[in-house]
């Protein structure tokens, strides 16, 4: 028989829950806050052991308190009143996850001016605003978490502020929105046209009414600007990020991809050069047998390239209600053990300035994909322009698609950003170019 009184003492934490518990206020209550909620009941012994405290929901300010909730929070709890948590001194904690610039951004502030540790999963303020945000925080001496920010459940900001802090990162490259990735697999997978698969992205609840802010990239590069200032510890903006949409992708591009043995991705790339720092975010072809490649459905990945790791790759659920509030979670048990030890966690990490680069001077292989007429002499034409240009052709795939139409597909050497530039001028201007259907980069070799 085993020593029941040893096995006993082995499950049992050497400190229980203290009984004073934390208070936290919690700022929204929609596919998130209800997550957060569901998390902290269903594993509330596990967390309170974890921390050594209990955490208790405070008031949950929410838009309209009549409203049919997914998760059970009794109705005197929820208010539309903001400053019933940030007024209340018994209050420790804010979770923010109402979403949007204004009014969050000013309760995030005002929360952290009080003192107020903040946990928030809003990527909008923390990319566009996350200097004055950091100075709220240490006006208050207050701590301010974002790890749901950027690629929801995975544990990315983390990874890049402590356990990957000692190495000299090159490269970021990232699937940083679920729903362009769905769009893109779909079109993969089942042949369907953009505006197919974008209208399956809507009817899954994927992809909002107007799904711009993912189609268009805006997204993903607020996010790519949040990882590249922390990775290279300089603060960029969105608006340092080059960005490209997938708007332009036709299903014809992504098959003639596979028959190369690629596969296209909305990739976001964040890489230090000697000059400075290139953020960009646009579709890329990305050779099959890399991890990327394998990013399906609405999973985000982030692969990691620094000196001293070598390549490492962080994989798992972008969004939803409960991988993201796993990651509001671990911030708030990480603001309570803070808390109890009357230190501060990391505030700002962008000691450096660092210049961002626009894409002049970067180089890349390109696909090239042309409706042309079909006659000859064409291909001596389309040569000719690329040759002034500069640009050298690796492989040319000719096909027709109707009476006297045909289609090119043209993979180009390594090639700089203005000469690919130029010689698509010089294409659009031939009378026997009907179209320059599609020019997307391949992913950098050294990826
Ligand atoms: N959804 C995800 O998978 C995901 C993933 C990562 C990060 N995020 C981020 O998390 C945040 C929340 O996203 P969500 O999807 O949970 O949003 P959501 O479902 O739209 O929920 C927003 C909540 O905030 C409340 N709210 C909004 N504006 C308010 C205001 N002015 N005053 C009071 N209450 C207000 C709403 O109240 P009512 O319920 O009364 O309308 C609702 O409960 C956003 O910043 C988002 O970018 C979301």
């Amino acid at each position: 028989m085993q020593d029941m009184t040893a096995l006993r003492a082995a499950v049992t934490p050497a400190s229980v829950p203290s009984p004073e518990p934390v208070r936290v206020g919690l700022l929204g209550l929609g596919t998130v806050g209800s997550g957060v909620v569901r998390l902290l009941a269903e594993n509330r012994d596990a967390i309170e052991r974890r921390v050594g405290r209990r955490i208790e929901l405070g008031p949950v300010v929410v838009r309209d308190p009549n409203r049919a909730r997914s998760v059970q929070v009794p109705r005197d709890m929820l208010t539309t009143d903001a400053g019933a948590v940030l007024d209340d001194p018994s209050v420790r904690i804010v979770v923010e996850v109402m979403g949007g610039v204004h009014p969050a951004l000013e309760y995030i502030l005002r929360a952290l001016r009080s003192g107020k540790a903040v946990v928030t999963a809003n990527k909008d303020v923390i990319a566009e605003h996350g200097q004055r945000v950091f100075a709220a925080a240490d006006a208050g001496g207050a701590d301010v978490f974002f790890e749901a920010a950027v690629a929801g459940g995975i544990p990315i900001i983390r990874s890049l502020k402590e356990s990957l802090a000692g190495n000299r990162i090159r490269r970021l490259a990232g699937i940083l929105n679920g729903t362009t990735n769905y769009i893109l697999t779909r079109m993969e997978r089942e042949g369907v046209n953009l505006d197919q698969a974008v209208a399956e992205a809507q009817r899954l609840g994927y992809a909002e009414a107007d799904p711009s802010a993912d189609v268009e990239g805006w997204d993903a590069a607020r996010k790519l600007a949040i990882l590249a200032s922390i990775a290279f510890s300089s603060r960029f903006l969105p608006r340092h990020v080059y960005r490209e949409g997938i708007g332009a992708v036709s299903h014809r591009d992504i098959a003639h991809g596979e028959r190369m043995g690629w596969s296209l991705k909305l990739l976001a790339i964040a890489e230090h050069v000697e000059e400075g720092v290139r953020l960009r975010v646009h579709p890329a072809f990305v050779p099959r047998q890399h991890p990327l490649a394998s990013v399906h459905d609405t999973f985000n990945a982030i692969y990691v390239q620094g000196d001293a790791v070598g390549d490492a790759m962080f994989y798992g659920r972008g969004a939803g209600s409960l991988p993201t509030a796993s990651a509001v979670v671990g911030d708030l048990m990480e603001a309570v053990r803070f808390i109890d030890r009357g230190g501060k966690g990391l505030s700002c990490t962008c000691v450096y300035r660092i210049p961002a680069l626009s894409m002049a001077g970067s180089a890349s292989r390109f696909y090239v994909r042309l409706e042309v007429k079909d006659r000859p002499g064409v291909l001596a034409q389309i040569a000719g322009v690329l040759g002034r240009a500069g640009v050298n052709i690796e492989s040319v795939l000719q096909s027709p698609v109707g009476e006297d139409q045909a289609e090119l597909v043209l993979v180009t050497h390594r090639v700089a950003e203005e000469r690919m530039a130029r010689a698509l001028r010089g294409l659009r201007r031939l009378e026997s170019v009907e179209r320059v259907a599609a020019a997307f980069r391949v992913a950098p070799e050294d990826l």
